[in-house]
């Protein structure tokens, strides 16, 4: 395969995975232990399986495409020293989600890997291609489960119990998937393996269409979290309640979220109520409950943390309860490993190969988190819009953003850990 194979290659899974789990809007939902997330699988596996590659799955479910052709098995190599140079992302999609938030990692590092095959690179270290599960934690609520569970960040019990909206058990839906509830956790044998881990993503905002620039470097992540918030109430008829009668839960919904926009204008942050639930969710009824999930991110931790505890006290007067669901303090990338990926793409200046922190949140980020030497590299995103059908990336991107991921592979197997 030449180069241009690569590049071909590409197109082609870009183009098989296009329909799985396309829906009306033109978006997508793949959500974790589904049909969808069956089908995102399957062609997993059958990437791995053309390529000759070494199919493993983890204790949580994700996926692990190994390519060793060294001595022994790629534990041996792990023995003797030489850890794999993991790349890859997550498959999953938010409600309506774009086409790459995700799967752009996942299919560029597989034509990466054709990359270097067709220039002949023998790797010095096992190199796999990964896809973790339930980056975006739409189905179960919690972001980057996948990784989570498999570092221990996310605790397995916490992780079995979590229910989804219709009430289904994450452990019932890993059991319905023809997995073990029990085997949840992290997973030494797996880390174990990996010496490094490099995603590459889409922009999720516009900073590469203003520098002009087709690929960047991350330096760091937004410190970020999700957070459910239960308003108490009680039902009643809309028509023949008095207003001075009702306990009608919406209303201190209602000022969660106005104070959540004012309290993040003021300290510097975001926040976000995407996702609310409302009980019995009659047009005629007052709601008996509502719950929120609120979603802040910054650049300061300090502020993050203030406007949330900011939050918690005003909703007090409303009988609210609030629970942290995930919690995510800054990320740093490996500042070695990114300078060394910015040589590797021929970074002259701050403009060519450009260094962007973001306030997405990333499978990278958790495994950084637990002291894996971890990099990104963004590919231009037109739109600068995600999380969206319109989210975008022009094929000439995508295949500079192949060719600066294989570069960076060749450069990290060329040497030992
Ligand atoms: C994932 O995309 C997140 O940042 O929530
Ligand atoms: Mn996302
Ligand atoms: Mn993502």
């Amino acid at each position: 395969m030449s180069t241009a194979a690569s590049l071909a290659s590409f197109d082609r899974m870009w183009a098989d995975l296009g329909p799985v789990g396309r829906v009306a809007s033109g978006g997508y939902r793949r959500f974790v232990w589904t049909r969808e997330d069956a089908a995102l699988r399957e062609w997993f596996a059958g990437e791995a399986a053309a390529r000759g590659l070494d199919l493993v799955e983890d204790r949580v479910g994700n996926q692990w495409a190994w390519w060793w052709d060294g001595p022994g098995t790629v534990d041996d190599a792990v023995r003797a020293g030489h850890t794999g140079v993991a790349i890859g992302s997550h498959l999953d999609s938010v409600p309506d989600g774009g086409a790459f938030d995700g799967p752009l990692g996942v299919v560029s590092s597989f034509a990466a890997v054709d990359a270097l095959r067709a220039s002949g690179v023998v790797p010095g270290r096992p190199i796999a291609v990964t896809h973790f599960i339930d980056e975006e934690g739409a189905r179960f609520g919690i972001a980057c489960a996948g990784s989570r569970v498999l570092t221990g960040a996310l605790d397995a019990d916490r992780a079995r119990a979590l229910t989804d909206g219709d009430g289904v058990t994450y452990a019932d839906a890993f059991a319905a998937a023809g997995r073990d509830p029990q085997a949840l956790g992290r997973d030494e044998e797996t880390l174990a393996r990996v010496g490094c881990f490099v995603e590459l993503h889409v922009e999720q905002g516009r900073a590469l269409v203003d520098l002009g620039a087709p690929v960047a470097v991350a330096s760091d992540i937004w410190p970020h979290g999700r957070w459910r918030f239960d308003f108490p109430g009680e039902a009643n008829h809309a028509g023949t309640t008095r207003l001075e009668d009702r306990k009608d839960a919406m209303l201190g919904y209602a000022d969660l979220v106005l104070a959540a926009r004012a309290g993040a204008a003021e300290r510097g942050c975001v926040a976000t109520v995407g996702k609310v639930a409302v009980t019995p969710g009659g047009i005629n009824a007052i709601p008996s409950h509502v719950t929120g999930w609120l979603d802040t991110r910054g650049t300061d931790e300090g502020q993050v943390r203030a406007l949330v505890d900011d939050l918690e006290t005003r909703v007090q007067q409303h009988g609210a309860t609030v629970t942290r669901e995930s919690w995510t303090p800054t990320t740093r990338f490996d500042t070695d490993l990114a300078d060394r990926l910015r040589r590797v793409l021929g970074s002259t200046d701050e403009l060519s190969v450009p260094v962007l922190g973001t306030g997405a949140g990333h499978d990278a980020g958790i495994l950084s988190g637990a002291g894996i030497p971890t990099a990104m590299l963004f590919v231009r995103n037109p739109t600068g819009i995600s999380h969206n059908p319109v989210e975008h990336a022009e094929t000439q991107d995508c295949h500079a953003g192949v060719e600066a991921l294989a570069a960076c592979l060749t450069d990290l197997v060329a040497d030992q850990p």
